[in-house]
């Protein structure tokens, strides 16, 4: 591929996580950004809504306060365009590895799984947010690879029955979290070369392992890391 190709591949690698509330993406991540300082490459480890001071902001409205289901996704559009053009564009074109918690996927997920919002929108938004400057109108920016942490809605909501006060989606019940599965199988189904499937349902260190094995087989990661 050429340097003057709209993938970030041969420059920076741009990769997002996703998965239901309780799935336990956090500590592999942060696991994960370890593992590819520890073979010297640079790492922005960021997260949406959020990962500017402006999505930062977004996030809490999103999180905590009363809205239909259009204003949701366009505060998370919002959020995820100044966090493209601000964090994660510049990143990439300075080579660096962009370890996301969360991108465009969890809006068809949450917003258009979960609330039952209507996906052309979302797929109007999709387009008008991630065609960026840098891609030269050639094609929209996505993740080279989107780890999807899987797990029963069920198993989800035990986990998160200890956690902390939940904020307004963490407190939905199990039928809203099976549509957000839902709304992510059909994302993977539609664009597989992009989608990790890992099984969430094991021991911590089993789940690392099977990512790490994925990033090993991708060429991505040494397997002594
Ligand atoms: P987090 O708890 O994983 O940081 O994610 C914040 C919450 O925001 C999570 O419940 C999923 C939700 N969310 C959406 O509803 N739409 C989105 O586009 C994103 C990125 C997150």
């Amino acid at each position: 591929m050429s340097p003057s190709s709209p993938s970030s591949t041969p420059t920076g690698l741009f990769v997002s996580f996703e998965g239901i509330d309780g799935a336990g993406k956090s500590t592999h991540i942060a696991h994960l950004a370890e593992a590819f300082q520890a073979q010297g490459r640079v790492v922005t480890q960021t997260r949406e809504p959020g990962g500017t001071p402006l999505a930062e902001k977004l996030r809490a409205m999103v999180l905590g306060d009363a809205m239909d289901p259009l204003t949701e996704s366009l505060l998370v559009f919002a959020a995820r365009r100044d966090h493209l053009i601000t964090v994660i564009e510049p990143a990439l074109a300075r080579g660096e590895a962009v370890l996301c918690d969360r991108f465009t996927d969890a809006t068809f997920a949450y917003q258009g799984g979960g609330r039952g919002f209507d996906l052309a929108v979302l797929t109007t938004l999709e387009q008008w947010v991630q065609a960026t400057p840098a891609l030269q109108g050639q094609a929209l920016r996505q993740p080279d690879l989107t780890v999807w942490f899987d797990l029963a809605p069920e198993i989800a909501a035990a986990r998160l029955a200890d956690a902390r006060a939940p904020d307004r989606f963490e407190s939905q019940p199990v039928a809203f979290f099976q549509a957000v599965v839902a709304g992510y199988a059909a994302r993977a189904t539609a664009q597989p070369e992009r989608f990790a499937k890992i099984n969430a349902d094991q021991p911590r260190e089993q789940v690392w392992q099977d990512l790490h094995d994925h990033f090993v087989q991708r060429g991505w990661l040494n397997k002594s890391t």
